[in-house]
């Protein structure tokens, strides 16, 4: 067990749109963990800038405090934990493309990591927490019981990205069009200097390309249990 924990933690990384939160999601709701999707905290703060109208041009320049100020909060549910902006509850907000083409911009500045690290920290007190994102085996949960590292093809991830976000019928042009964004997106999250993504010391690495939603779940499951027995 991490020291100071009273039970497992476990942890899932990877790429975007490798299916790390639908994933973890539902691995807690079959062992009765908490979920935590990390993503939303740093896609909470950017939607919160947004909003607050401050101009990207300045977001380098903000304090630990001025972020706090935003007011990002994590509220403990039965199943895992609510993202509110001053107390408003944060859902579809979280998804939209103006937050998803701005949140590795603001992910790679020092004083969001900063605001950011203890609400995640704290998430995982009681233990029995299953939290994904990009630097959660690496840096936020370093002594998690298992570490996860998921991937998946790219036009792969473009393909599923695409059909979550409600498309029914989409072509070529399309796909190429999410893939790059997606790659886009990975390149500034794994490039930069300040818990860039990639796979933890220990981690489990799988690839779910060719693997059904069912049984990438099964595969994590399955290891939780082994820890367990
Ligand atoms: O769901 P998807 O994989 O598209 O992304 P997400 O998990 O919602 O994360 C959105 C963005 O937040 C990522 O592209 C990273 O820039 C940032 N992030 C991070 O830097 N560290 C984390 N632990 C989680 C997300």
């Amino acid at each position: 067990m991490s020291p100071g924990v009273g039970g497992l933690i476990i942890t899932i990384d990877g790429p975007a749109g490798s299916g790390k939160s639908s994933t973890a999601r539902e691995v807690a709701q079959r062992l009765s963990f908490k979920h935590l999707d990390s993503g939303a905290l740093y896609r909470a703060l950017t939607y919160g800038l947004i909003e607050a109208g401050v101009a990207e041009e300045e977001w380098a320049d903000l304090t630990v405090r001025e972020l706090r100020g935003l007011g990002i909060t994590l509220e403990s549910t039965k199943t895992g934990f609510e993202v509110r902006l001053g107390g408003r509850l944060l859902v579809d907000e979280l998804r939209s493309v103006e937050v998803t083409d701005r949140v590795s911009l603001l992910a790679g500045l020092p004083s969001v990591r900063e605001c950011l690290i203890g609400l995640q920290r704290e998430a995982g007190s009681g233990g029995f927490l299953i939290v994904d994102g990009r630097d959660m085996g690496t840096v936020v949960f370093p002594e998690a019981e298992l570490k996860v590292y998921l991937i998946a093809d790219l036009k792969e991830r473009a393909r599923r990205r695409l059909l979550e976000n409600g498309r029914e019928v989409f072509d070529d042009t399309d796909l190429a069009e999410e893939a790059s964004a997606l790659e886009e997106r990975d390149d500034l999250d794994s490039g930069r200097a300040i818990s860039p993504l990639k796979s933890p010391p220990g981690a489990v690495e799988i690839d779910t390309t060719n693997l059904s939603f069912e049984e990438q779940v099964s595969v994590i499951v399955e290891l939780v249990n082994e820890l367990t027995l």
